[in-house]
């Protein structure tokens, strides 16, 4: 077994994971789209998911569809790079499991290929083919259920789901298909937290809920929410552990005051000249170039 380069911690694993569920363990997830989020998240989780949220939370568009498959390679490859020890799901962004069986797996394979140990794709029963054809290339496979964002016009915006009898079962259906095709996790994304409870005590895979209430297996925040670093309206479900976006402007606006009286940087944040060099340096004039 690897152990991480860093801490010497063994890697988080599928099996891992599973056994969690059944010792009544909470599983901790979060996302990260670059290198310092992986470091920064990576000791205090269990997962870390390169979410396609970094469309919304990093690349400025206003919900996931625009998000490509070169966009994930990009963030997974630089989240790679730090080789986490939580276990690492890349997001298939949309469009890159819809077309075919075999360009799913080829997108699938190349997050893999970055260093990736599973993909999550949102939809329930009508992605078991992908699903089975993804397990098929030995590619680990989460579920993504409820309110799903590449639905979002499905939808008809981003909305609690599952509120309706139809839904609510069409939901239950759904979780025990993509456990029976082999998903080693669910996401189970704003519903009701008496359905999502049913869920999890219905299927052995661990759930692992947002906006879906206390019952999951689990629970996944987008970092840049639990870090307080969306300025704006929060959903009800978001609970920020710090108010990072004012701890930072203020760290921002101390340094551009600092620069601008001066302040910054002081003589230990320079480097000096040998002594030898110091006088023909202060001694050297520009030459007249006749001007
Ligand atoms: O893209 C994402 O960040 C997600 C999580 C919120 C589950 O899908």
């Amino acid at each position: 077994m690897s152990h991480h380069a860093e801490t010497g911690a063994a890697p988080v694993t599928l099996p891992q994971l599973s056994a969690y569920k059944a010792e009544g363990k909470r599983i901790v997830m979060t996302t990260a789209y670059d290198a310092t989020h992986a470091r920064l998240a990576d000791p205090h989780v269990d997962i870390l998911l390169v979410g396609d949220s970094v469309g919304n939370v990093c690349l400025g568009f206003d919900n996931t569809l625009p998000v490509s498959m070169a966009m994930m390679q990009h963030h997974v490859a630089a989240v790679a790079r730090t080789k986490p020890r939580a276990l690492l799901v890349a997001d298939m962004p949309y469009l890159s499991f819809h077309l075919s069986k075999e360009e799913t797996i080829r997108n699938a394979g190349s997050f893999l290929q970055l260093g990736a140990a599973a993909v999550k794709l949102e939809g329930g029963a009508k992605r078991l083919e992908v699903i089975h054809a993804l397990l098929d290339a030995e590619i680990p496979v989460m579920g993504h259920l409820g309110l799903t964002p590449q639905s979002v016009n499905v939808m008809g915006g981003f909305k609690v789901q599952g509120r309706a009898e139809a839904q609510a079962i069409a939901l239950l259906e759904d979780a025990y298909k993509l456990q029976e095709a082999g998903c080693f996790s669910l996401v189970l994304e704003g519903i009701p937290a008496e359905l999502a409870k049913k869920v999890t005590e219905t299927v052995h895979i661990p759930t692992i809920g947002i906006g879906a209430g206390a019952h999951c297996d689990g629970q996944v925040l987008v970092l840049h929410d639990l870090l307080g670093l969306v300025p704006g309206r929060k959903p009800k479900f978001v609970r920020a552990y710090a108010d990072g976006f004012s701890m930072l402007s203020t760290a921002l606006r101390a340094w551009s005051e600092d620069v601008r009286s001066g302040a910054f940087p002081n003589a230990e944040e320079s480097y000096m000249l040998p002594d030898a060099l110091r006088s023909s340096v202060a001694q050297w004039q520009s030459p007249d170039l006749g001007r």
